[in-house]
């Protein structure tokens, strides 16, 4: 009985290593740990809406991306709705994303990201525009073109559902779908609901979604 409890803690705290702290160690950059709260900025219109931080885990990121259209990945723009301390941003560059956008509610999270994608681009040669726009995702203006965004859980059902109406009508009139890479797809009912967005794979439990 204490033999396989002990197991599963060896291996929790091996998995934790390798999907935190290894990856920050390889990036250059700080990006583990959690925050449960907004800490600085406008969270007030958001209340009970707002999730909080956790850094993504590469191997399912990777997983999800890897699911794209080839040559997805120089022809959009990746988006990540709530970067938190940019380890996703930083992720996209590796995968070899050209323009990366990271928007980000929470001010001291942002600071963060920002701070990370400079020690990321000082050790390494980054062939990539990547900028940290700070504020609600549902203020967002979405540029003029095909996007991937990466949603890792940032609002609740019923803020989906208005971010969702934004994106969609940002895609009329532009040509090659968008997609959108879903981690923990908790409001993936409010997201289907829009008759241009489809599932297109489910991997590990995560979406990816193509937008018309
Ligand atoms: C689970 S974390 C994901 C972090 C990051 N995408 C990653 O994978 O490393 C969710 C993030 O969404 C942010 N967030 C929550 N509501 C938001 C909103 N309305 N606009 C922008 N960011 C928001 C939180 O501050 C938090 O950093």
């Amino acid at each position: 009985m204490w033999i396989s409890r002990l197991r599963s803690i060896v291996r929790w705290r091996v998995s934790y290593l390798r999907d935190h702290w290894w990856t920050d160690f390889r990036l250059g950059i700080e990006s583990s740990g959690i925050q449960r709260r907004v800490a600085h900025g406008e969270a007030s219109n958001l209340g009970e809406h707002y999730q909080f931080y956790e850094p993504t885990v590469p191997r399912l990121f990777n997983a999800m991306v890897a699911t794209l259209p080839a040559g997805a990945l120089s022809s959009h723009t990746f988006i990540d709705i709530g970067a938190g301390r940019g380890r996703g941003l930083v992720l996209a560059v590796e995968a070899g994303f050209r323009e990366v956008i990271g928007v980000e509610l929470d001010r001291s999270l942002s600071e963060v990201a920002r701070h990370n994608i400079s020690r990321y681009g000082s050790r390494r040669t980054v062939d990539a525009v990547i900028r940290v726009w700070e504020g609600d995702a549902l203020d967002f203006s979405f540029p003029r073109g095909p996007v991937v965004l990466f949603l890792y859980n940032p609002f609740d059902g019923q803020a989906m559902t208005h971010f969702f109406q934004n994106f969609t009508e940002s895609r009329v009139g532009i040509g090659p779908p968008s997609y959108v890479l879903y981690q923990n797809p908790v409001a993936i009912e409010q997201c289907l609901a829009f008759k241009k967005v489809h599932l297109l794979h489910e991997v590990d439990g995560n979406a990816v979604l193509v937008v018309e």
